[in-house]
């Protein structure tokens, strides 16, 4: 089974049962400086200079790529930190994190960006991504960040067009929260019709309808109508538009804003109906959506629990658990192993960079998973700096045992191994 000839000696072999893309084979990755050289079985292995085997009970996977976060630094350091925000990434197997610009003040310049970037190389330990917020000096920043974010209130701006036309001619990625806000209304504690799934859809809608040339992606869509009106128009173009899904909406529904979590379960979009919660769940087992992200949107616990509902902010970590609850779907029997690339190859390919993927010529990411433990979801055991969830309680079969970023172990056994080395993504300009 061997792919690639590796040189006859190389720094590490990592040998085990590796996720190669399609399925669990068990193999000897040969790894040279920062890259994969070769996968072979274990009697082609080359000679090392150390070589780690994980036996049965592990899987060894890509790190995963989640092209959705909320680091929060600089300007909102007190919910989270490039420190705290990348030990909870590397804990969820997540070696690449795309950041989103909504800062204070939010990043739309190359100034503010190459701020972030210099905090981010000081203090990260996963690679990131950043995006720009609307209406950000694009063309001067477009060789440091891997797309623009736009938010809801920037759908209505009459000077859309001509920045989607500009981000079409600079090859770069929009991605979309798409909510409309004018049939955003303020509502009562059932956040999800204060929000309805009608926003939803009329964004998607109108953004589609611009046909502006634009990249699209549309992230964190939440209902069923959104999602026909996606995949009709992916049909035509498909090299144009793609869409995320989170393991919230897979998972979780509006039902629990009628129980005590329904502060700490506030985000947006909502949690919606048990249909479109099934929709959702859908189009990722049928691998119809182009990723998976987590919107991880650390907050503080004083903030989350408000007294006024309408003053909670939107928003909870999840970089932690994400892989896990994808693994628990799989390893139950309800989604297929290849859901992983949902997570991993897939948006990755989405920023047209080498990661998430074992494989020839791509980074040596690497996440080592124990499976067969038993261990119940807890946000007080996270490293992230908001230790809540709406997953609480949940059963977990397995954890992160070790995890390298481009050759380096950076995480086992719980320590960390390294105190920063993150570096910037740099990005497709088709
Ligand atoms: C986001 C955040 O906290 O930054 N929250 C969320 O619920 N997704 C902001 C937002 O997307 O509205
Ligand atoms: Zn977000």
């Amino acid at each position: 089974m061997t792919r690639g000839k590796p040189p006859s000696n190389v720094d590490l072999v990592v040998e085990g049962k590796v996720f190669l893309g399609e399925s669990l084979e068990w193999a000897c990755v040969a790894i040279e400086g920062d890259e994969v050289v070769g996968i072979t079985s274990p009697s082609h292995a080359p000679s090392s200079e150390q070589k780690i085997t994980y036996g049965d009970g592990h899987i060894i996977l890509p790190g995963m790529v989640d092209i959705h976060v909320h680091m929060r630094e600089p300007g909102l350091s007190y919910k989270e930190d490039w420190e705290t925000g990348s030990k909870a990434a590397l804990r969820g197997g997540v070696t690449v994190v795309c950041d989103m610009p909504n800062n204070v003040p939010p990043i739309k310049s190359r100034e503010s960006l190459m701020r972030k970037i210099e905090i981010a190389e000081g203090k990260s330990l996963v690679d990131f991504g950043l995006y720009i917020g609307y209406t950000g000096e694009l063309e001067k920043c477009s060789d440091l960040c891997v797309g623009v974010k736009l938010y809801p209130e920037d759908l209505a701006e009459p000077g859309l067009i001509d920045f989607l036309r500009e981000a079409a001619r600079l090859g770069k990625l929009v991605v979309i929260h798409p909510e409309d806000p004018e049939l955003i209304r303020d509502g009562g504690t059932n956040y999800c019709d204060a929000r309805p799934p009608e926003s939803e859809i009329s964004a998607v809608r109108k953004l589609l309808e611009l046909g502006s040339g634009a990249r699209l992606h549309f992230t964190h869509v939440s209902t069923s109508g959104a999602i026909m009106e996606i995949l009709a128009k992916k049909a035509q173009l498909r090299e144009f538009i793609s869409f995320d899904v989170t393991p919230h909406h897979m998972l979780l529904n509006s039902n629990l804003y009628s129980t005590e979590l329904f502060k700490i379960a506030k985000v947006n979009p909502p949690l919606r109906s048990e249909d479109d919660r099934k929709a959702v769940y859908g189009v990722v087992r049928g691998m119809l959506a182009d990723a998976v992200v987590t919107d991880h949107a650390p907050h503080s616990l004083g903030e989350k629990l408000s007294e006024d509902f309408s003053e909670v902010p939107p928003g909870f970590p999840a970089l932690e658990i994400a892989l896990h609850l994808l693994l628990r779907e799989i390893l139950e029997g309800r989604l297929g192993l290849k859901t992983l690339n949902l997570y991993s190859s897939r948006p990755a390919e989405i920023l047209g960079i080498r990661r998430g993927r074992i494989s020839m010529g791509y980074k040596a990411d690497l996440v080592i998973v124990k499976i067969g433990v038993e261990r119940v979801v807890r946000g007080e055991d996270f490293v992230s700096k908001a230790k809540y969830t709406p997953f609480e309680g949940w059963r977990l079969a397995t954890e992160t045992r070790a995890v390298y970023l481009r050759g380096r172990k950076m995480l086992e056994d719980g320590e960390y191994l390294a105190e920063r080395g993150g570096e910037l993504i740099c990005c497709r300009s088709s």
